[in-house]
Formats: C-alpha cells, sequence, structure tokens
C-alpha cells in the first residue's frame, strides 16, 4: 500500500508569504498540464493500491468544472479500491456549490482549507483578499454537502500582530469547529513579497507565547496535539501526512512533488516548460545510508514520539542507545513503547534535530 500526493500549481492570486510551487491560473496551460500530469502517473505508477490521496497545491480548487472531471479521470488510472483518505486542497476564493459536488460525487473525504486569519490587517499583510462572510458561507456549505472532516490552516506571527488578535483567531476557528487545525507560524522566506518588502519576523518571545497560546487554547476545547504545527480531533490525525512523519513510501505526482519510493528521495522539475515537455524528473538520491536520520527528524516531529519497537526493527537499530546522549540531557524521554521528545523541548525541536543530524 502507498500514498500519492499529486500537485496542481495553479493559483488565482499569489500570496505574499508563499514560496511554493505555484504559478498563475492560465486556462492554456491547465489542460497540457493535466495530459503531463497523466503521463508521468502512467509512466511512474506501479499499480499499487493506496491508501491516502492528497491533491494540493498551488490551488487545487481553481481549475474549472471541466478540468476537475479530467482530473478525477486521470486519477482512476490509481487503484483506489483501499482508499481510506482523500484529501483535496480548497481556496475560500475559488471553490463553490458545483465544485464541491463534484468532489463528493468523486470520493473526496477530507477539505484542507487555506483560512490563516480572520484579521483585516493580518490578511492585508499575507496578501490576501477575501471577507469573512464569505469563509463562513463557504464552510456552511461543504457541511450541508456531509463533509465530515475539514481541516483549516492558520499562520500566527504576523507583523504587528498582538496576542489579543490571535486569540480573537482561535475563537473563530474553535467556533468553525474544524475536526483539523494546522497552525504555522509565519516564515519570511527569500523571494517573496514579504522578503522583497523586508517584512521582519516578530520577536522569538512573542513567537513563543503565541504558541502555547494555540497549545492552551486547542487542547482545553479537545484538540490533540500530535505534531508539532497540527492539532486535530481525536481520530481526525492527517493519516497522510501521518505517512511522511513515519518516513512511509509515497508518489509525488506533478511540478515540483517529491516522492520517496524504495530508497530513493525524488524531486521532479519545479520548470513548467521542463515538465510539460515530459522531464518530470529532477534529482533522485539513494538515501539508504541517511534513511534512519530521515526516520528520527520525521517521527520526533510527532508529539507521542517514534515506536521504539517499529524502529528498531524497521532500520536494525536501537533508538536508545543511538540517542544515548540527548536522553541523558533530559531531551528526549521515553515512556509506553515511544521516545519522544520532551515537553519543555518541543517548542526547540529544531535543535534537538539539528544534534541529532
Ligand atoms: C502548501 S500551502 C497551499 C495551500 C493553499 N494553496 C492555500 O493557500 O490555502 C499550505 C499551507 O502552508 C502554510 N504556509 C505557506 N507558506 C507559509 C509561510 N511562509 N509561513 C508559514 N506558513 C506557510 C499556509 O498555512 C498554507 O495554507
Ligand atoms: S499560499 Fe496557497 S494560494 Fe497563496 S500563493 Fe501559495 S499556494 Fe497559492
Amino acid at each position: 500500500m502507498k500514498s500519492v500526493y499529486i500537485h496542481i500549481p495553479f493559483c488565482s492570486s499569489i500570496c505574499f508569504y508563499c514560496d511554493f510551487c505555484k504559478i498563475f491560473y492560465i486556462d492554456k496551460w491547465v489542460m497540457p498540464y493535466l495530459d503531463a500530469l497523466k503521463k508521468e502517473i502512467k509512466e511512474r505508477y506501479n499499480n499499487e493500491p493506496i491508501r491516502t490521496l492528497y491533491i494540493g497545491g498551488g490551488t487545487p480548487s481553481v481549475l474549472s468544472i471541466n478540468e476537475l472531471i479530467y482530473l478525477f479521470d486521470i486519477i482512476k488510472i490509481l487503484d483506489l479500491s483501499k482508499l481510506e483518505e482523500f484529501t483535496f486542497e480548497c481556496n475560500i476564493d475559488s471553490i463553490s456549490f458545483e465544485k464541491l459536488i463534484l468532489l463528493k460525487k468523486n470520493g473526496v473525504n477530507r477539505i484542507s482549507l487555506g483560512i490563516q486569519s480572520f484579521d483585516k490587517e493580518i490578511l492585508n499583510t499575507l496578501g490576501i483578499e477575501r471577507t469573512n462572510n464569505k469563509v463562513f458561507e463557504i464552510i456552511e456549505i461543504i457541511r450541508n454537502i456531509g463533509f465530515n472532516n475539514i481541516n483549516m490552516d492558520l499562520i500566527y506571527g504576523v507583523k504587528d500582530e498582538t496576542l489579543e488578535i490571535l486569540e480573537k483567531d482561535l475563537d473563530i476557528f474553535l467556533s468553525l469547529n474544524p475536526e483539523h487545525i494546522s497552525c504555522y507560524s509565519l516564515m519570511i522566506e527569500p523571494h517573496t513579497k514579504l522578503y522583497i518588502d523586508k517584512i521582519k519576523p516578530i520577536d522569538e518571545d512573542l513567537d513563543y507565547e503565541m504558541y502555547k497560546m494555540i497549545e492552551d487554547r486547542l487542547k482545553s476545547n479537545d484538540y490533540i496535539h500530535y505534531e508539532i504545527s497540527n492539532y486535530s480531533k481525536k481520530g481526525f490525525e492527517s493519516k497522510h501526512n501521518l505517512v511522511y512523519w513515519n518516513n512511509d513510501e509515497y508518489y509525488g505526482f506533478g511540478l515540483g512533488a517529491s516522492s520517496f519510493i524504495g530508497n530513493n528521495r525524488i524531486d521532479n522539475n519545479k520548470n513548467l516548460t521542463e515538465y510539460l515537455n515530459n522531464n518530470y524528473k529532477y534529482n533522485s538520491i539513494d538515501i539508504s545510508k541517511e534513511n534512519i536520520k530521515y526516520a528520527l527528524m520525521l517521527g520526533f516531529r510527532k508529539i507521542k514520539g517514534i515506536n521504539i519497537e517499529e524502529f528498531n526493527e524497521k532500520y536494525n537499530s536501537n533508538i536508545l542507545s543511538l540517542l544515548d546522549k540527548l536522553i541523558k540531557e533530559g531531551k528526549i524521554d521515553n515512556k509506553e513503547g515511544y521516545a519522544f521528545i520532551n515537553e519543555e523541548w518541543v517548542y526547540k525541536m529544531n535543535e534537538i534535530l539539528m544534534e541529532i543530524i
């Protein structure tokens, strides 16, 4: 069983913070892109049953109804008979009742919405134009159609954001009662408008206070903090993302997508012209020697940590002796068969992961 990520790079507008592989939606490129995607899947896919499928972007919901119909036709190449989770990323400005009905008809059972914030100033800084009423309206449609697994992305730590603003954002997120919330501290990435405009990251202490506020509020509202940036109601952890954090295999199809198959990490071409000419692959590295490092770095992102027995068997190793130094320093602990980063170190996880490397 494997997992599949499919990348749809088109967006109707480009957010000021975004460094993902994305391009403006221009309709004459979409069908050729989907043709190239179909060819890539046909060439690379080995007919394994697929357990989780994630269509992300970019903005997959920006595709027109006809383009979506073609996309759903393409994924029929995959063996979806054992599919457990099918996520589709949507943006408020491009999704509609008709498109959502089409998603439902084609087996999508999880909707991921890039909300980021409800605060006008924050949205302005991030380059997102949208009204809160439109968000509420779309969420009601999603619920009425019968989707019962919704993720909402939240961004915090934006220039001039205060704890009060974040608190109000959390109030609204909680009132919408999503099954899953991903919370990201804003990263000012090179080449983005925020970076070019020399917008500075917020103070580290405030960032920590915001992280703690999110954790406290969400935990006291029955969300489980199961990964550094991710919270869910019980039973609604993202099965697809857990594949990444468990260092399991997955295909990534589409422009700039990454795969982990066999012992190879494969990066697809980010150049659209190359991709349209069926030059999918950009880079492939055999990581057999570093695989254990990947497993630790990804696995420790999970708050529950790494299952000791499974890890030792899979990597023919002994995780506790490997991490002896960090355990003695009190940074890593083990309990009930799991090795995990100690609570007070979770926020500074990157420092520990650097030590592991
Ligand atoms: C891969 S993006 C694409 C999702 C979709 N296109 C959208 O904008 O909603 C997924 C999420 O990553 C987060 N993200 C993207 N760039 C970020 C940045 N520079 N700093 C923090 N979070 C970021 C946002 O929350 C975004 O919704
Ligand atoms: S954040 Fe999402 S919608 Fe905005 S530019 Fe990036 S991929 Fe497109």
